[in-house]
């Protein structure tokens, strides 16, 4: 996991020659503590960034061509194209995703007139949930912003990140992985308003715990138009629950009100998904408020309450993720844990007692792979700053 920038910056020279100035910079992946399928639903989220992510090094070009070259995906070998044909398509691959952040420049009046040339490397595991794809966003954003010397706030470039992805790359996505990713602060969750992009940093001090993620090693197929159903459905109900109350999202109802007005919601499956949406976001500011007192107990059990919810009523989540959960609610020092990200698998995440870890990462090991055959991956993580230059 340990990445040796000297040894990226070689590769670079290697492939793309060593004349002219070459500058690194990094963008975090994400972990999402609380605050799940609310982004999109005018709710509150609570995500950290995470001190595995994406580097890249990037110089700019005299003429118009942009060449692409990651070292996940060095089969693909330099993948080239140009300012002037910046259409996504299926070969492109990878490269859709910062070929998408250049298209939004261009669409945001930021214009360029000179291509790149850009090395990746990125350390999330992949098809993870952690966020990959909007580290790759808010990186490219950001060696773009310097590179070519403009002047965008961080959270801008969040936004810049969630556009392409939405408009370049069809997955309609809220602002959480990219906000966690420019906005990210070492040791801190990020208590954002989606709805006003209102945030607070809030320390995580866990005296006696950490944060664990498990991933599941699977990835169920179809995630994107999952994600998108779950968008529509969600859609549907607060047009439905509109014809009974002034709201303008799903976010600005209590728990009493929704269960006030949810019988506006004429399919039971919207009804559900709403439910989820209100209560996630209700739990979400008691699980910063208990963080902020200290109480960790009360945290773990909101945590947990957030996996029942997505599984029963959001249904995000999956055989296998479910058995993570449940696993790890038996284990004796673990305060909570779910299913974390934009789920159908990818990772949980835990908050485990220091003296419980080794005893939590051998009891899931074990069970999960005897109820399986799937290997599960553990990652005891530290929070990290959001994206940032190297040099
Ligand atoms: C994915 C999306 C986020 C968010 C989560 C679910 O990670 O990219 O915007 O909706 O799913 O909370």
């Amino acid at each position: 996991m340990e990445v040796n920038v000297t040894d990226l910056r070689k590769k670079f020279a290697e492939l793309f020659g060593a004349d002219g100035e070459a500058k690194a910079y990094f963008a975090p992946g994400r972990v999402n503590l609380i605050g799940e399928h609310t982004d999109y639903n005018g709710g509150h989220v609570f995500p950290c960034a995470l001190t595995i992510g994406t580097y890249g090094i990037i110089r700019p070009r005299q003429d118009r061509t942009i060449r692409f070259y990651s070292l996940n995906f060095s089969d693909m070998g330099i993948v080239e194209t140009s300012l002037d044909d910046l259409a996504p398509s299926e070969s492109a691959g990878w490269t859709n995703y910062p070929k998408g952040i250049f298209w939004t420049f261009e669409k945001r009046g930021y214009h360029l007139e000179t291509g790149a040339d850009i090395l990746i490397y990125g350390n999330i595991p992949a098809g993870s949930g952690l966020s990959s794809s909007a580290s790759l966003e808010v990186l490219t954003g950001l060696m773009l912003r310097d590179t070519f010397g403009f002047d965008i706030p961080m959270a801008d470039l969040a936004l810049i990140g969630q556009y392409s992805e939405n408009n370049f790359n069809g997955m309609n996505c809220g602002i959480m992985d990219q906000f966690a990713s420019a906005m990210g602060k070492k040791d801190c969750a990020i208590f954002l308003d989606t709805n006003t992009l209102n945030y607070e940093y809030a320390p995580v001090k866990l005296p006696d715990a950490t944060i664990v993620i498990t991933n599941s090693n699977v990835k169920h197929s179809l995630v994107s138009s999952a994600y998108n159903d779950r968008r529509r459905e969600s859609e549907t109900a607060l047009k439905d629950l509109q014809s009974v109350t002034q709201i303008q999202t799903l976010g600005d109802l209590t728990e009493d009100a929704f269960e006030q007005y949810k019988d506006a919601i004429k399919d039971p499956i919207c009804r559900k998904r709403a439910k989820h949406a209100v209560y996630e976001n209700q739990r979400t500011i008691k699980a910063v408020e208990a963080l902020k007192k200290n109480d960790i107990a009360t945290f773990g059990k909101l945590i947990n309450a957030s996996h029942v919810s997505l599984r029963d009523d959001y249904e995000t989540s999956c055989p296998e993720t479910d058995l993570l959960a449940e696993l790890a609610w038996n284990v004796p020092g673990v305060y909570g844990s779910r299913i974390t990200g934009g789920g159908f698998g990818g990772c949980t995440v835990s908050i485990v007692k220091k003296e419980s870890v080794d005893l939590f990462i051998q009891t899931l090991d074990k069970a999960y792979t005897s109820k399986t055959g799937i290997k599960a991956e553990f990652y005891v993580v530290d929070i990290g700053d959001g994206a940032h230059a190297l040099d």
